[in-house]
């Protein structure tokens, strides 16, 4: 899916035309992968377009930063400034916000103190990340042959350019046999997350989500996911999945911010429940979008409007 351009990106303070938004191919980035980012969604709203949970988005980048020792030049505040005012100078409503902090061009190795920091943030317009009808009927997916990382080896918490040769590595392999999407399992074995999304189990009507172990990202829908399933009066457990328990739940779906709530109708052309989106996935997605379009009070201060 290529992206769809818009007018603008903001650079460190000001707006740039889209095609000037540039770094040099020896950027510590572009070399390395030394990067951290985000992925935030913006839906239209009665009061206008509004960004779905920005402050936790926001909070994410700066620890990322923070793990990674990149000292991010800006505040919170004037970051969550430029991606409110990035949506509005490009006149969008359903887009995708991506704020980018990266090492630029000077350091010649791994130290990176001699390359500048470069922050960005960009939005373009963009509809279900898997296509409406995964949405609706839900995707086929395998186990992917790739591993998540091993703790301790690339930090999982922080959303790092980097990090995301893994996930293309898993991504490729589905696509090339046919599945829509991946799921990894981590160095032990057990059930991590996919390529770049959480997963939740639906199992003797409680939810269920494998622990954070060091080995996926902490999402922000995952966490709205759980929220919204305790208003709902669900039992929600975090704890360890063996790969085979996902061949036998009743339901199974993804959160993330580009997926949102989709449900997953088979795993390795194994059929997961009825094989098409179970009830409660159901019930939990269409909180999850009223809540996100501002139709649905949310379980917190969830929406910036723009
Ligand atoms: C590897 C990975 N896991 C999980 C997620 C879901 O996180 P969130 O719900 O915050 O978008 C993402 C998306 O950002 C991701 O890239």
């Amino acid at each position: 899916m290529p992206i769809k351009e818009a007018k603008f990106i903001w650079r460190d303070g000001e707006f740039v035309p889209w095609h000037d938004a540039r770094v040099h191919v020896l950027s510590l980035a572009v070399q390395f992968g030394s990067s951290v980012f985000e992925g935030i969604r913006c839906y239209p709203t009665a009061r206008g377009p509004a960004i779905f949970r920005l402050n936790e988005h926001l909070r994410r980048l700066f620890d990322s930063c923070k793990i990674y020792r990149i000292d991010l030049p800006h505040s919170l505040d004037t970051i969550r400034e430029a991606c409110r005012e990035t949506v509005r100078r490009n006149a969008l409503d359903m887009c995708y916000v991506r704020p980018m902090v990266l090492r630029g061009y000077g350091a010649a190795g791994m130290l990176p103190t001699d390359s500048p920091v470069e922050t960005f943030v960009c939005a373009w317009p963009w509809g279900a990340y898997l296509g409406p009808e995964a949405l609706a009927n839900g995707v086929d997916v395998c186990v992917s042959s790739w591993q998540r990382m091993q703790p301790n080896t690339f930090p999982a918490a922080a959303k790092a350019a980097g990090h995301y040769v893994n996930a293309q590595l898993m991504k490729m392999e589905a696509a090339a046999n046919g599945y829509a999407e991946a799921i990894g399992l981590g160095p032990g074995g057990l059930v991590s997350e996919g390529s770049g999304q959480n997963l939740f189990l639906v199992l003797d009507d409680a939810l269920i989500t494998p622990i954070l172990d060091g080995t996926s990202l902490r999402g922000i829908t995952r966490d709205s996911v759980i929220a919204i399933a305790r208003e709902m009066g669900l039992a929600v457990h975090e704890r360890p999945v063996p790969r085979e328990t996902l061949y036998v739940a009743d339901e199974l779906f993804f959160t993330g911010t580009a997926t949102e709530v989709t449900p997953i109708r088979s795993v390795d052309r194994i059929r997961i429940g009825g094989g098409s989106a179970g009830p409660i996935t159901r019930e939990l997605q269409s909180r999850f979008m009223a809540i996100v379009r501002g139709e649905r009070p949310s379980p917190g201060e969830w929406l910036t409007h723009v």
